[in-house]
């Protein structure tokens, strides 16, 4: 298959992290005979410090007409301390979002079996845990209209939603639970909020359409708590923007680390992968950003494409890394030696020769790097 991925690595650890997600897929390109072309473009803060635009035009052209985006992170603190800066990093990604029509963001959220040990929540609370999580991307809070008193001291943002967005998302979380556990968990606040209420009303008509599928509804604040007190109960989660925000990263937390989790953009004509986490500007240029959000971002890229088999090993290749500790500090206590950089020459080289990789690290081939 012929591809053009569009590279934004955008601001913070986004380079570093998108430069393994790029080794993976080179790799996968070789070993399956596909062609991926990856063309790079600005976005964020970087985008601003060159063009004073966090989404310049020619960015925007680039994914339009690419088949793919691949985006990094953006995000730098000079912007979120200054609440007064009418030029925001985040405005790039939310008008690449809109532009593209990527109203479908999906999030899973897994327990890897190597770290139930390292998320602060219970190993048996958290073991076996897959959530698939739909947030609607272009809708809601982020998008309403937003204003401000001339006197600077009344601000408000709209919640807007049409049937139409909550239908088309609706039917994709549907479908994707009956690929699952066929169960689909509506998230939203409908004792208080009547955009909650709509939401309610129209997944329940289309629930219709899937008899097949559970279909159950919990307010967001009781949703907090129950994916932290059993997430074992959740199979597909379908909520609206502002509310799959933060029920993400507060998923993320089971898994171990915010540095694992990976999410596909989707709309009926483009599509877009990134990590969940955002720019840790802190880390930049440390070698410490963990890049596996960004490689299972590539493997979600593979799966859109119905690339299973090669979304399938760049899986194995991560599952590999976290069983032998081939993982970045957040992750691993034993080496702090393992850089972003040594992670992704592990899966690049694990896809290269995935039967050659054993438990005593003598046939792990590294290239000319050296991991213990
Ligand atoms: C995310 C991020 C973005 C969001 C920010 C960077 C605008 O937190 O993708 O979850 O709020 O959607
Ligand atoms: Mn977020």
């Amino acid at each position: 298959m012929k591809l053009t991925i569009a590279v934004l690595p955008g601001d913070g650890i986004g380079p570093e992290v998108t430069n393994q997600a790029i080794k993976a897929l080179k790799a996968i390109a070789a070993e399956f005979g596909h062609s991926f072309v990856f063309k790079h473009a600005d976005v964020g803060a970087v985008a601003i410090d060159k063009t004073g635009n966090p989404l310049p035009e020619d960015t925007l052209d680039l994914c339009e007409k690419s088949d793919a985006v691949l985006f990094g992170s953006i995000g730098h603190p000079k912007y979120d301390n200054d609440p007064s800066a009418k030029i925001r990093p985040e405005q790039g990604l939310l008008r690449l979002r809109k532009s593209l029509g990527l109203y479908a963001n999906i999030r899973p959220v897994k327990a890897y079996k190597k770290l139930l040990g390292r998320s602060p929540l219970k190993s048996q609370v958290i073991s076996g845990t897959d959530i698939s999580i739909y947030r609607e991307l272009t809708g809601g809070i982020y998008f309403g209209e937003k204003q401000l008193s001339k006197d600077g001291n009344t601000a408000s943002d709209l919640c807007v939603y049409s049937r139409h967005e909550i239908e088309r998302i609706a039917h994709l979380a549907f479908k994707a639970a009956l690929t699952r556990r066929k169960k689909l968990t509506m998230v939203d606040k409908a004792n208080v909020l009547e955009s909650s209420r709509l939401w309610r009303k129209v997944v329940t008509e289309i629930g219709k359409e899937y008899p097949k599928v559970e279909l159950d509804f919990l307010f967001v604040d009781n949703a907090a708590m129950q994916l932290i007190l059993n997430p074992k109960q959740f199979d597909v989660i379908l909520t609206e923007n502002m509310f799959g925000d933060i029920i993400s990263d507060e998923a993320s937390v089971i898994g171990g680390s915010i540095g694992l989790l990976a999410s596909a953009s989707i709309g009926d004509k483009h599509a877009l992968f990134e990590p969940i986490h955002g720019s840790f500007p802190q880390a930049t240029n440390k070698g410490i950003a963990n890049p596996i959000a960004s490689i299972l971002s590539a493997a979600m890229l593979l799966d859109h494409f119905e690339l299973t088999k090669e979304a399938a090993l760049i899986r194995s290749a991560v599952e590999k890394s976290l069983t032998l500790g081939i993982t970045t500090p957040d992750l691993n206590d034993k080496f702090d030696n393992v850089t972003t950089s040594k992670v992704g020459d592990f899966i690049e080289d694990y896809i290269n020769n995935p039967n050659d990789t054993n438990l005593n690290f003598t046939n792990i081939h590294l290239g000319q790097s050296t991991i213990i």
